[in-house]
């Protein structure tokens, strides 16, 4: 779907990833307009925000995607285009000691957000997901988008029941979805709890970087503004009611990125430190992203080390965006 001043609903804005794409999204779409929506929950933070907030084709609304009255009104008022949905409890770690909020805000607020646009006639809709959704895999083979949906976390158990609530609105009411499943993302502005920016500026503070279980857990890297382009290439490109995988071709051990950094700042194994694994730790995810290079042409940019040099950079020269987050 290409429209000339589309205009975009975005949710969760705030976040690692739905900030870079309204930066994108701003940057890259002349007349665009963007309408991010977020809740400013610990994960949002307006400041990442701060070199567009001023611009006349930028509104900020504070809120809630499970609230239906605020919701609904956004989309009666603002004719949107399109509703691109980021809004997540995305940490694994905190869905093992509090599941509810998961399942309320991934699952409640995905299915608020699709009845509003269906009846407000949004044209069309995309539900950003995730690998992990598919479970884990082992030694060898990839996800493709037929791949079991099995996950194993209440975090991956809320996004699969999110996407199964997509799937329906288009199978049931022909609804014009888009589902996008990608691989772990890093880069900049990313929330100091998550793997790359807690080793990266535990590193900077002298701390140790605490290793889950043997550290051979396998994860598909992609570069955050890579995942953006991925995501705009399928409203442009993709057909209604389709999944398309999105990754990095990047596998990589949670040992091979401390190794890096380790490297980069100058320091050897003697900073880790082994703590007890989490439950039901997937051992790899891995993505076959063939679907969205041979059907629309998309591949990502970065490879890992430029893109890991790259954000390690980016931490050390923004002390002061992540320093208040980490306390
Ligand atoms: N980070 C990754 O590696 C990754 C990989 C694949 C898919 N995803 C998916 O991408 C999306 C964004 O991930 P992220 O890493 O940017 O997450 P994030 O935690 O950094 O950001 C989530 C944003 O959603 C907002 N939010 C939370 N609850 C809300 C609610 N009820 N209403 C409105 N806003 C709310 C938060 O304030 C925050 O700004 C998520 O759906 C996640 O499942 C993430």
């Amino acid at each position: 779907m290409k429209i000339q001043s589309m205009k975009y609903l975005i949710t969760g804005g705030a976040g690692f990833i739905g900030s870079h794409f309204v930066k994108y999204i701003l940057k890259n779409k002349k007349d665009a307009s963007v309408v991010n929506f977020d809740l400013l929950t610990y994960a949002g933070n307006l400041e990442t925000l701060a070199e567009i907030e001023n611009l006349s084709n930028y509104t900020f609304v504070e809120g809630d995607i499970c609230d239906k009255a605020l919701v609904e009104k956004i989309l009666k008022e603002e004719k949107i285009d399109i509703v691109v949905n980021f809004a997540a409890e995305s940490h694994v770690d905190r869905s093992i000691t509090g599941p509810e909020i998961f399942v309320k805000t991934n699952i409640l607020g995905t299915q608020v957000l699709l009845e509003a646009a269906k009846k407000h006639d949004v044209p069309r809709y995309i539900q950003i997901s995730t690998d992990e959704v598919y479970g884990s895999l082992g030694e060898t083979g990839f996800f493709t988008e037929s791949s079991q949906i099995k996950p194993n976390s209440p975090y991956s158990a809320s996004k699969a029941g999110a996407d199964m609530i997509v799937m329906s609105y288009y199978k049931t009411y022909g609804y014009p979805v888009n589902i996008t499943r990608c691989s772990n993302n890093y880069g900049p502005f990313h929330f100091p709890e998550k793997l790359i920016p807690l080793f990266v500026t535990n590193l900077m503070e002298g701390k140790k970087l605490p290793m889950y279980g043997d550290g051979l857990y396998i994860r598909d890297w992609l570069f955050v503004t890579d995942h953006c382009k991925a995501i705009d290439t399928v409203i442009e490109k993709g057909k209604a009611g389709e999944v398309y995988n999105i990754g990095g071709n990047n596998e990589k051990t949670n040992m091979d990125i401390a190794r890096y950094l380790l490297d980069y700042f100058d320091k050897d194994e003697s900073s880790l430190s082994y703590v007890p694994d989490r439950p039901g730790h997937d051992r790899r995810y891995a993505i076959d992203a063939s679907k969205i290079k041979n059907d629309l042409g998309w591949e990502p940019e970065h490879n890992v080390e430029d893109g890991l040099k790259e954000t390690i950079e980016w931490y050390i020269n923004n002390e002061a965006w992540w320093k208040p987050l980490k306390k």
